[in-house]
């Protein structure tokens, strides 16, 4: 990454306000899942361990500019105690005179809490004046938030107009392991993606198409590709008025000496329901019925798909291969999980659904990266900047 870090400042004795991104899931008080939290804490241990004071900001939700008890950081700061090892205030706001004194307090190795940044309208829109509040509580700004890279907030991209801005360890991990697949792979290279419209996805399969030796496409999007090949899909879901850029990605795949791998079979339902009935069809040679439904895919395609991943050095992997959240129609993501984790290359995860079905199949640890960022990863992987990072120091 061509962007500072931490590391290429002195941060003793230094206010620092690091933006991270604790926005992550809650079951009534309870925190269902810390991963965005633990993935804060190297940068947050190693501002502790050299002594600066540390001033966190997040946001959490989406509470439209309100102050909402719903969507307060308290959760966030009981739960960053208990992972320290130390106390962890929550301040009442994110900016003003009682914050301000609340900084003032602060000793060397503290660390303090900033109440959701989003209860302010200014922070969506980029408001310079709440820019410059933020900024006023510190003498340095770190970006650690890459799941909010993406966004041009007030407190991950503007702020960094009035302070020194630099790359906390997760930006920096994230931006380098992602970056380094997508510049220069270990090569075959290949990207799994899945989902349920090709329209979420086209501007990832153009990048990905330019980068990648092999394409395994699944999920709702892979309908689409199969019925411009001219399979019959039943009442699947089809993006008809996709039909052409489908034919056109497969051309270009053609052409590029992409080789492109969709469902050779499809598990078809009676009805988009858990228990409905199902069975398995071949795509080219039956299709799915009139009347039913492709919700996910077949035996043969995870056989197929698995022997592609495992003779890949770089996968890259985001979205589910059928409608996973139903038990019934979740074996295709998770034998794609089982493939990606016995893969013996650099293997990434990225995407809300994808790494939630990895973390479900307890694979996490098994791979290379599995990226914080839902909405961040897909704009990474679509070949974007990512404002949060653009507005850093360069080296
Ligand atoms: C996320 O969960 O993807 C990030 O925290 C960004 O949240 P947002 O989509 O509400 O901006």
């Amino acid at each position: 990454m061509n962007k500072q870090t931490v590391k290429d400042i002195d941060v003793r004795g230094q206010r620092v306000l690091v933006r991270c991104d604790f926005n992550v899931p809650l079951d009534g008080e309870t925190i269902t899942d810390d991963t965005r939290i633990v993935a804060a804490l190297p940068t947050i241990r190693f501002l502790i361990d050299n002594g600066a004071r540390v001033i966190l900001a997040s946001h959490f939700g989406r509470p439209k500019g309100e102050v909402n008890a719903k969507y307060s950081l308290d959760p966030v700061a009981k739960r960053l105690s208990e992972l320290l090892g130390k106390p962890v205030e929550k301040a009442a706001d994110s900016i003003g005179p009682a914050v301000q004194e609340r900084v003032s307090l602060l000793a060397d190795g503290d660390v303090l809490l900033l109440e959701n940044v989003r209860f302010h309208k200014g922070e969506e829109k980029n408001d310079p004046e709440l820019a410059k509040a933020f900024a006023s509580l510190a003498d340095v700004f770190v970006n650690d938030a890459f799941g909010t890279a993406h966004r041009a907030h007030a407190s991950t991209a503007g702020i960094a107009d009035y302070l020194p801005a630099v790359a906390g360890f997760l930006m920096e991990k994230e931006i380098d392991i992602m970056g380094r697949a997508l510049e220069d792979p270990n090569r075959p290279f290949t990207a799994i993606i899945g989902g349920a419209k090709v329209s979420d996805k086209i501007t990832v399969l153009e990048n990905l198409l330019a980068k990648v030796d092999q394409l395994i496409i699944g999920g709702g999007m892979a309908n689409t590709f199969l019925k411009a090949m001219g399979y019959n899909l039943g009442n699947s879901l089809v993006e008809e008025d996709k039909l052409p850029l489908a034919k056109e990605l497969l051309d270009r795949a053609e052409k590029e000496g992409v080789m492109i791998f969709l469902p050779e079979d499809l598990v078809a339902a009676s009805a988009f329901k858990a228990d409905a009935e199902t069975k398995v069809v071949d795509a080219e040679t039956e299709g799915v019925p009139e009347g039913w439904m492709a919700l996910d895919i077949g035996p043969k395609s995870m056989k197929t798909f698995g022997l592609v991943i495992a003779r890949s050095n770089t996968v890259i992997w985001n979205g589910p291969m059928g409608v996973f959240e139903m038990e019934a129609f979740a074996k295709g993501t998770n034998s794609v999980a089982e493939s990606v984790a016995k893969c013996q290359g650099t293997t990434i995860v990225g995407g809300g659904d994808s790494v939630a079905a990895v973390e479900k199949a307890g694979l996490a640890e098994k791979m290379t990266h599995v990226s914080t960022g839902g909405g961040a990863s897909l704009e990474f992987l679509e070949g974007k900047a990512l404002p949060g990072v653009v507005a850093l120091k360069d080296k």
